[in-house]
């Protein structure tokens, strides 16, 4: 994700900045860029690559002032390019802003900014100028009243040359915390920028915003009514402040879903016309119809995901859809045509497997769409369209908020792709609604966590385990179990329910466990007859079921609970409790949780 340091203080700024940049590098970015007020006038540096272009670029004429903003940029509009690089300008350069988040709707407010020359692709410099519009020689005005028109997320941070002591922070959904030192504040987008200078700390809130200068920090909501805050005292050490107080990136990642789910879906979808609105699948509504076959191509964790595009597809469009394993589909004379649309699927948007296959299916004709993490990513690059997941860097080897944001992604194209076909407008109102509460169902499971780090620790003792699941939730459990195995290196594998009778259930016995998705669905009665049979053969059950199915109990050893949802939704939340379980199993057996061994985060090789 995007970081910001800003400093205002009496120091030399540059190397605050510059070394604040540094500690914000493991959030992932692919450039970086400064500006410091120096004398009257705002100089501004900025870079594609690593922040050493950057020190570079300073070096021979370093930027004075002891005011500054500076930004780690992670795409998520316009290319990785310095033009669309932070900081961004505007008032003729005497106005910059630094921001982190998503603006939904820059493409309105771009238009009613009428007669700005735009030199960026980005949303931020869209909101540089809608503040730069609102300036009337009072710069907490013009940041209030621009972002009285903004809807989307953000934390930033505004400067303007005619205001030397003085800068303009904001927060909403995108974090932002200021630190207290004598004569001076320090600005960023988490405390790792802050530490080496100061514990004391103020956490902003969403809808206020900070009117900062060396002596003083004053907070306002966005109608400019005081509001008090609490100084905190931190006591993080750096390795600490990266993860935001987790001991893990997979736990951070873990309970950073339902922020990010909503950043995949927000401004994604019409609730009036109860259909998905995902622009960059690049197909008129006439191409839309004729396709009459989908195929997702993916690997590991991607391909779970589009398992449930799989499903999520025929169900609401009624075409067929499979899942192909990208490095079978490679070299398997795969049979596509123009008729046929393929969605490429990928955190990393580089894995060696599925960008071949995603070459040979553009070369036998079929329409290649991406579903992607990375922005910039070869795979994004190589599809003729698609839509980016927005879920932020994922630094742990394990994915899984990525593989959540994969699933909102292909359940809104379904959608979009239903409504032109069998779905009704009700029916596709009734599915947004029900997505709308993902978030907050989401919390409801993740609030679990300690007693799923208990169940995990009853259960470690295990050498091998069995998930079931059946439908929709099949797939939830190939993942569970590719989790477990990946990082604890527990041995578990996954079998559909109605599938167990036909050999695995050969292997099940007191020391061989099952975890199964028992959730209200139509295929209920049918789950539940599956592990009437594995108790008896004497398997212990850990079971994830529907918040009030209370018989659920008699038939389990251990049980989640987990929110009620529509059928097509229900991976979104049966998936967590998994994740956390297989997180705390592997650090109650001591492994290194985030790196696991043999593994790569991004396998760019076949
Ligand atoms: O970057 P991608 O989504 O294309 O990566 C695909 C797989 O390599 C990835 O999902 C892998 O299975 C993860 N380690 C699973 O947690």
């Amino acid at each position: 994700m995007c970081g910001i340091v800003a400093y205002i203080g009496d120091k030399p700024a540059l190397p605050v900045l510059i070394q604040g940049l540094r500690r914000l590098e493991y959030r992932g970015y692919d450039s970086a860029g400064v500006a410091l007020l120096n004398g009257d006038s705002i100089e501004r540096v900025r870079s594609v690559g690593k922040i050493d272009f950057l020190t570079d670029k300073v070096k021979t004429r370093p930027p004075a002032g002891t005011l500054g903003i500076a930004h780690t940029r992670w795409a998520t509009h316009g290319g990785v390019t310095e033009e669309n690089a932070h900081p961004h300008v505007a008032l003729d350069g005497k106005l910059a802003v630094v921001h982190n988040g998503i603006i939904e709707n820059y493409r309105e407010l771009k238009e009613q900014l009428a007669g700005v020359n735009f030199v960026s692709q980005t949303d931020t410099e869209v909101l540089a100028h809608l503040i730069g519009r609102h300036y009337h020689g009072d710069l907490r005005s013009a940041v209030q009243q621009a972002l009285a028109h903004v809807r989307g997320t953000y934390g930033l941070v505004v400067m303007h040359a005619d205001h030397p002591d003085q800068l303009v922070a904001a927060r909403l959904g995108s974090p932002l915390v200021i630190g207290i030192g004598e004569g001076e504040h320090y600005l960023a987008s988490d405390a790792t920028p802050i530490l080496p200078y100061t514990k004391k700390v103020v956490f902003l809130e969403d809808g206020e915003v900070a009117d900062v200068s060396r002596a003083a920090l004053e907070t306002f909501n966005l109608k400019d009514e005081t509001v008090a805050k609490h100084v905190e005292e931190i006591d993080w050490d750096q390795t600490q402040a990266e993860k935001q107080g987790y001991p893990h990136f997979m736990l951070k990642e873990i309970f950073d879903q339902p922020t990010v789910f909503q950043d995949a879906v927000r401004g994604r979808y019409d609730l009036t016309e109860g259909t998905g609105r995902l622009g960059g699948i690049n197909l008129t509504e006439e191409e839309m119809r004729r396709i009459n076959r989908v195929v997702f191509i993916a690997c590991g964790t991607a391909s779970y995901a589009a398992m449930i595009g799989k499903y999520a597809f025929e169900r609401l469009v009624g075409i067929p859809a499979e899942v192909d394993v990208a490095s079978e589909f490679r070299y398997r004379d795969p049979v596509v045509d123009d008729r046929t649309l393929v969605f490429a699927i990928s955190q990393s948007g580089e894995t060696a497997d599925t960008l071949a296959a995603v070459r040979e299916a553009k070369r036998k004709g079929a329409f290649v769409r991406g579903i992607v993490n990375v922005v910039g990513s070869t795979i994004a690059r190589e599809t003729d369209g698609g839509t980016y997941i927005h879920a932020g860097p994922e630094l742990a080897v394990a994915s899984t908020k990525a593989y959540t944001n994969m699933v909102a992604i292909m359940l809104l194209y379904a959608l979009q792709f239903g409504r032109l076909r069998r779905v009704s407008i009700a029916t596709g109102q009734r599915l947004l609604s029900a997505l709308r509460e993902i978030p907050e169902k989401m919390k409801a499971i993740l609030a679990q966590s300690d007693e799923i780090r208990s169940m995990a620790e009853e259960y470690i003792r295990h050498r091998d385990m069995l998930f079931l699941g059946r439908g929709i939730n099949y797939p939830v459990a190939l993942e569970g179990s590719l989790k477990l195995k990946e990082i604890s290196y527990i041995h578990a594998e996954a079998y559909p329910g109605g599938e167990m009778k036909h050999g695995p259930i050969a292997l099940l016995s007191p020391d061989f466990p099952v975890m199964a998705i028992m959730t209200r669905n139509q295929l209920y009665d049918k789950m539940r007859s599956n592990i009437e049979e594995v108790r008896a053969r004497g398997a212990r059950v850990i079971l994830i079921a529907t918040v009030g199915d209370d018989r659920a109990r008699e038939i389990s050893d251990r049980i989640v609970y987990v929110p009620e949802t529509m059928e097509l939704l229900e991976p979104l939340l049966n998936t967590i409790p998994l994740q956390l379980f297989a997180y705390h199993a592997a650090v109650a057996l001591g492994k290194d949780v985030d790196r696991p061994r043999n593994l790569a985060k991004s396998v760019t090789v076949e």
